[in-house]
């Protein structure tokens, strides 16, 4: 028990210290917002961390990753169309919600829109549906299975269409009712802008069968173009129709508004994430390496989001293998374990459904995800005691307020100080296996240093260096070692940290 001792010795130390010279400034109450803080809708998509893609449309019955505009709707046939299967699978696998490419960038619409006769609602598939009296509308059936089975639903809506694109010729549509203007570029005749907007108005104005509006989470304006016409887009309209219809959705953009890019598609980002910016859309792109990282400091909240494949196309294509459960879990922690919401993008088959061993692995990989968070030592009997507490007010601001995961709690101190520690006594012996650690970011991500130790053979021994914390950081120590005390410090801050969460995952001896 000399390891104990040890432990409540250094506590002890700690808190000699700070009690005899904190000195409470009777000014100070609640914490003010540090700089940029999350608006409520990022506040609640930042907790969503995982969800699915969807890329369905003409390319998954041409074998293609950018279909050229050049099939007819008839293309889009789905065999046994089963959306709920699609939601099904992502309500199993844990996942939050799915976005669905209603017009991926060959414009094919999968919903029923008065913007353009390119759409699947004038193909075979879609006219027999409707003369069976079913709905042919494929977002909109979507909106319903997510709905049903307790999905978030977001839509992904190509700002580049090569339908309308005068630089890519379109040979096979030519004479058909398929054949629309070339609107898209800015020297192109006719109001891409204009067109554009009124397909994101129905989009963010659908109903369901019932007549109820469809909710969405987040917009998915892709920043990807393949063709050399220049059309400066009007995202701040875009944006303002979004907001009209549809205040809680997350309007996604290679910079903005609300969620960046991550810099890649492969559903990792480098450790230091930084949630804020300070370009727009409309500013000069930053590089893929500026992306991931983010600035400091920056002027607009725009955290970032990793999208990532589980096969090696975004649409389906006969031969390609999905990932190993070991694969995404290491990806998983790559991105929502460095504060970047994950969109895994599960492509359905030519069936219209999410193939089998597909669907498999994303419950593997579920279950391994539960037995890793299953780690978490059981927060009621551990004891949390802190360098100091903000105003001596422990029940607001002390230390227990990081062992509960839920409410919005926090270990606080004093606006003047910037660093800290934090130790977490474990009641017996555990091999560790992982921290998880938030900070309080409804008022600002303010941490630029943390390191965390285990008391070993009698001295703190240093596990985890790290940098930036932001919503949710979760570290595995390269070393593993047997401890029954671990500590938390904040080496460096530009504001008084604030720590909603410190979880210690580990396993009993
Ligand atoms: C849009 O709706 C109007 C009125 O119903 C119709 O005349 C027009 O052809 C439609 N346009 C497209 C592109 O579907
Ligand atoms: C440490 O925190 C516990 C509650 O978790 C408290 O009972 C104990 O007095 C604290 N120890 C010190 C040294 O302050």
């Amino acid at each position: 028990m000399a390891w104990m001792t040890s432990i409540l010795k250094l506590t002890c130390l700690l808190f000699a210290t700070t009690h005899l010279f904190t000195i409470p400034i009777s000014a100070q109450s609640s914490p003010a917002p540090y700089l940029r803080t999350p608006s409520s809708r990022q506040l609640s998509w930042h907790r969503l961390e995982f969800y699915a893609f969807l890329h369905f449309g003409p390319n998954t019955f041409t074998n293609e990753e950018w279909g050229r505009s050049q099939t007819l709707p008839d293309i889009f046939a789905p065999t046994s169309l089963d959306i709920d299967q699609w939601a099904r699978t992502f309500s199993d696998a844990g996942m939050a919600g799915m976005i669905l490419t209603a017009k991926h960038h060959d414009g094919m619409a999968l919903w029923d829109t008065n913007t353009t006769t390119y759409k699947i609602g004038n193909g075979k598939w879609a006219k027999d549906r409707v003369g069976k009296g079913l709905d042919a509308d494929v977002v909109r059936m979507a909106a319903q299975s997510a709905k049903k089975f307790g999905l978030k639903f977001g839509v992904y809506l190509s700002p580049w269409d090569i339908h309308r694109d005068p630089a890519m010729p379109k040979t096979q549509l030519s004479g058909t009712a398929f054949d629309e203007p070339q609107i898209f570029g800015n020297s192109s005749p006719g109001d891409y802008n204009e067109f554009y907007s009124q397909q994101l108005t129905e989009l963010v104005t659908m109903q369901l069968g019932d007549g109820e509006k469809v909710e969405l989470f987040e917009i998915w304006l892709d920043g990807a173009s393949g063709s050399n016409t220049v059309q400066t887009f009007d995202w701040a309209k875009f944006r303002d129709i979004i907001r009209l219809h549809q205040p809680d959705a997350i309007m996604w953009g290679h910079q903005g508004v609300d969620a960046r890019w991550v810099g890649n598609e492969d559903g990792a980002t480098v450790v230091t994430n930084w949630h804020t910016i300070s370009r727009t859309q409309d500013q000069t792109r930053y590089n893929e390496a500026q992306l991931q990282t983010g600035v400091r400091d920056g002027t607009y909240w725009t955290p970032a989001e990793a999208d990532a494949r589980l096969r090696s196309g975004w649409f389906w294509h006969a031969g390609e293998r999905p990932k190993m459960a070991d694969a995404l879990m290491d990806m998983y922690l790559k991105s929502v374990g460095r504060s970047v919401n994950l969109l895994l993008d599960v492509p359905p088959d030519t069936s219209g459904q999410i193939p089998k061993e597909d669907l498999d692995v994303l419950l593997k990989f579920k279950a391994q995800r539960d037995a890793f968070f299953g780690l978490r030592i059981n927060p009621s009997s551990l004891i949390a005691n802190a360098s100091s507490v903000r105003e001596g007010n422990y029940k607001l601001y002390g230390p227990l307020n990081v062992l509960d995961s839920e409410g919005s709690t926090y270990w606080a101190m004093n606006d003047n100080e910037k660093t800290g520690s934090l130790v977490v006594t474990l009641n017996s012996l555990h091999t560790i296996e992982a921290f998880i650690v938030q900070e309080h970011i409804a008022l600002g991500q303010r941490i630029g240093g943390y390191a965390i130790d285990a008391f070993v053979d009698g001295a703190w021994k240093t596990i985890v260096t790290g940098t930036s914390i932001g919503y949710k950081r979760i570290d595995r120590p390269s070393t593993k070692v047997k401890t029954n005390g671990v500590r938390l410090r904040i080496t460096q801050a530009n504001a008084a940290p604030l720590i909603h969460t410190f979880q210690v995952l580990g396993m009993k001896h």
